[in-house]
């Protein structure tokens, strides 16, 4: 690994080697060629570290977060946990999103502090058992990382996913083109994702297709979610018929994470979720978290 001290003080020493009154031109020299390697060095290590996690150009979102970021999140987090101190759970998060999107084919959808909120605050709210229901999987590698999640908690998850597979993401009023990650959706992909992040496949079910078609419905309804994932259709009306089913599925005092509230690229969801919360519903919304509401039901 190279010496990868900041580019910043770097160029101040460069600026004051070359101010201060040299004793010999040779000396002056050496030292000038000795700190421009030193910059090409940290220069190498910057972009290495750029293309593992900020590279932009792979479809994947760059996952290197600013510190504001994460210091916002953190406090979010604490706001809707209760929890004292959320920066280590903050902080587990990310190398999970890390280490399993490294690993796995596609990408996880979103930017980096909604994931972390969304992996960070489930296990910290407890929920009443270990099934979590995932609507809209995309590549399953949200699943795959909220369940390591859960394992820091001494949980093991079973994991109930429903999304059409449909080769490319649907989503109303949109193009359906494909990822820009370049990976079909399928089923081979999310199998494959979970299988490379560790989730044994017995303890997985895939239901492929749509969460308002009444077989789905009847297929997935027979056990109570303690965790559930809304992150399906972004449409105010696919987030409130969402909602409306899942508020027979989860379990008494289970936790619902509706993705992308507030969100200004889908209005639609903070839209229905308000709507929904304000009529007669088991719901209370317990925090917001980056551009994640959680929910729990009484
Ligand atoms: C935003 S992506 C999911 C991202 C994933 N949860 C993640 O964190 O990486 C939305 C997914 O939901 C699927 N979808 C759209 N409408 C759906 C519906 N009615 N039921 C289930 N999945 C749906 C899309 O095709 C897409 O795969």
């Amino acid at each position: 690994m190279p010496n990868s001290r900041p580019l910043q003080p770097l160029g101040r020493r460069l600026g004051r080697a070359a101010r201060r009154p040299a004793t010999a031109d040779g000396e002056l020299h050496a030292r000038v060629n000795a700190l421009e390697k030193e910059l090409r060095d940290a220069r190498v290590a910057r972009y290495t570290l750029e293309l593992l996690f900020d590279s932009g150009h792979d479809g994947r979102k760059g996952r290197m977060p600013t510190k504001g970021s994460v210091d916002t999140l953190v406090a979010q987090v604490e706001a809707a946990t209760g929890e004292r101190d959320a920066r280590p759970h903050v902080v587990a998060a990310f190398r999970t999103l890390v280490e399993v999107e490294l690993r796995g084919v596609g990408r996880i959808a979103g930017g980096t502090p909604n994931i972390l909120g969304k992996l960070t605050v489930p296990p910290l709210l407890d929920p009443p058992n270990d099934d979590v229901l995932e609507i809209g999987t995309l590549y399953g590698l949200f699943s795959a990382a909220l369940t390591r999640q859960f394992a820091r908690a001494g949980r093991r998850s079973s994991l109930t996913i429903v999304d059409p597979l449909a080769d490319v993401q649907l989503q109303p009023g949109t193009a359906n083109t494909a990822d820009p990650s370049g990976t079909p959706v399928s089923e081979a992909v999310v199998r494959t994702n979970l299988e490379l992040a560790g989730v044994p496949a017995d303890r997985v079910r895939l239901h492929r297709g749509f969460s308002g078609d009444p077989a789905i419905r009847r297929a997935v309804s027979d056990r109570p979610y303690g965790t559930v994932i809304v992150d399906g259709d972004h449409s105010a009306e696919g987030v409130r018929a969402d909602l409306e089913w899942v508020e027979e599925v989860v379990a008494p005092g289970g936790v619902v994470v509706v993705d992308d509230y507030g969100d200004r690229t889908w209005p639609g969801v903070q839209e229905a979720a308000d709507a929904h919360l304000a009529g007669d519903t088991a719901f209370e919304l317990v925090g917001v978290a980056s551009t994640s509401a959680f929910l729990r039901r009484r």
